[in-house]
């Protein structure tokens, strides 16, 4: 990918819980303990540039300097399909604030209606938000959940998506710049019905087995 705010992750463990996910045999137990795993692979890659302070510590046998993570990190999952990454999210930055943003795309247009919002209180000025959505396909719903980040203040915005389409990519590095990109994968296209191709289906019905 020709563009430095967008990052293929590669690694082992990625790719096979990828593969279990795209299989169409996979049953909803699978689906979400792999979706578990993806995510856990992703947001540690995804949070490799994030700044740490020195800590001074005391170990059973001697005082040290480590380190702790400097800053505010704010997590966004966007409903629904955004919940099957928040708990690995929440079991790397446990006390991370978390906001969240509804969005369903409608079927015949693709086009994504806004039906819930909820962010932490105060600006998102200065904070890390990580956008969690596992699938970018035109790019509308990342393009209205950034949108509410940055009308928040949100600046420093990072996406992690554990598949992405190229038109979803070129229409959020097209009209946000300065937003970082994380995927497990660019696949080949979209289909007549947006869905990505070769994709995984629908990644909400398949996780939450509607
Ligand atoms: C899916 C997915 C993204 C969106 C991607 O959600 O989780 O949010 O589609 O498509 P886009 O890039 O074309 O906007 P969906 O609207 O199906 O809702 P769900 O999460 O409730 O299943
Ligand atoms: N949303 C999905 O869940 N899958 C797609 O392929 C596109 C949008």
């Amino acid at each position: 990918m020709n563009n430095n705010k967008v990052h293929q992750i590669n690694h082992p463990l990625l790719a096979h819980s990828l593969t279990i996910l795209r299989a169409q045999e996979t049953a909803t137990a699978e689906f979400r303990r792999h979706a578990g795993i993806a995510s856990t692979v992703m947001l540690i890659e995804a949070t490799r540039h994030l700044g740490v302070d020195a800590k001074s510590i005391q170990t059973p046998l001697a005082a040290t300097t480590g380190s702790q993570l400097a800053g505010r990190l704010v997590v966004v999952p966007v409903l629904r399909a955004g919940l099957a990454m928040l708990a690995a999210a929440q079991e790397l930055l446990a006390d991370a604030p978390v906001g969240f943003l509804g969005l369903e795309r409608d079927e015949t247009t693709a086009i994504a209606r806004e039906y819930y919002q909820k962010f932490p209180g105060g600006t998102l000025s200065g904070s890390t938000v990580l956008i969690l959505d596992p699938m970018l396909a035109t790019g509308g719903s990342l393009a209205d959940t950034i949108t509410a980040v940055q009308t928040r203040g949100g600046r420093d915005v990072v996406l992690v998506c554990i598949v992405a389409a190229p038109e979803g990519i070129m229409r959020i590095t097209t009209e946000f710049p300065d937003v970082s990109l994380f995927t497990a994968s660019v696949d080949s296209h979209l289909d007549e019905r947006k869905y990505i191709v070769p994709g995984l289906g629908d990644f909400g019905d398949r996780y939450f087995g509607t």
